[in-house]
């Protein structure tokens, strides 16, 4: 267990597993998105698929299990990496500063920037959903005796959640334009060959997760009808 605690501990072996965390959670968002679209087949596609995958409660705990540890691994792991990479900054700012005390110490690059504050909106979304849907926080009484498909239509046509709905689909499609990029670079497709494609990739499938899963809360607030179940 001493190698674990080592690789996890050295920058390469955090590097790997935010590298293969933040992949298996782009093939999650996926199979999310791609069981979302029954939505558009109609309610009883979506009920059929939510029902098979509640069928399976071993297979569902499973999933459950790695997605959240996942999660948890990713997001501390991004954390403690960006809390040291302002350090190490601060560090060899201190010896560069020169007299002038109202120069601004930059933060971090603009693309740590962005995954930081993207992060933090999704993660911010991403409790409000656990709430809504898996643990119907608040739901309680609309929520009672629903189907699948219904439950989906009524918090989305709620406008609250639309707008956090809608925020948290676009910051985790700018989110994955980047980390999917950076991810395959880590694991080691950083050929200058493959580069290029890889970030074109990247950022078609950070607008696919924007465009695709936003599409929800924006049809249900604008064309309610179609998420009448
Ligand atoms: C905006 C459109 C979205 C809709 C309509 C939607 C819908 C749902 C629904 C209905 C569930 C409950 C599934 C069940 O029956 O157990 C769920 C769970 C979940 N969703 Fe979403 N979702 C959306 C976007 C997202 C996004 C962008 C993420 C980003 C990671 C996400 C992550 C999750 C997670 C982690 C779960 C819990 C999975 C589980 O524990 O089984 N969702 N979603």
């Amino acid at each position: 267990m001493n190698w674990l605690t080592g690789f996890l501990k050295s920058s390469v072996g955090r590097k790997f597993v935010m590298a293969f965390t933040g992949l298996f959670l782009c093939f999650f968002l996926v199979v999310h998105l791609a069981g979302n679209l029954m939505l558009y087949v109609g309610g009883e596609a979506y009920n059929n698929y939510a029902h098979k995958l509640h069928s399976n409660e071993e297979f569902l705990l499973i999933a459950e299990v790695l997605l959240f540890s996942a999660f948890a691994l990713n997001i501390a792991l991004a954390v403690t990496t960006t809390m040291e990479n302002l350090r190490a900054r601060k560090k060899s700012y201190k010896l560069v500063e020169t007299k002038r005390d109202d120069r601004a110490m930059p933060l971090t690059s603009s693309a740590d920037y962005t995954m930081m504050i993207t992060g933090m909106i999704g993660l911010f979304f991403l409790a409000w959903h656990i709430l809504d849907f898996k643990l119907e926080f608040g739901w309680e009484v609309l929520l009672e005796g629903q189907n699948s498909a219904q439950k989906v239509g009524i918090v989305l046509t709620n406008s609250t959640r639309a707008l956090i709905y809608i925020l948290g689909s676009v910051a985790f499609g700018i989110h994955v334009s980047h980390g999917l990029a950076s991810a395959c670079q880590t694991i080691g497709f950083n050929h200058p060959k493959y580069t290029p494609t890889v970030n074109i990739i990247s950022k078609i499938f950070g607008w696919i997760v924007a465009v695709g899963f936003s599409s929800f809360p924006i049809l249900a607030k604008f064309y309610p009808s179609l998420m009448t179940f």
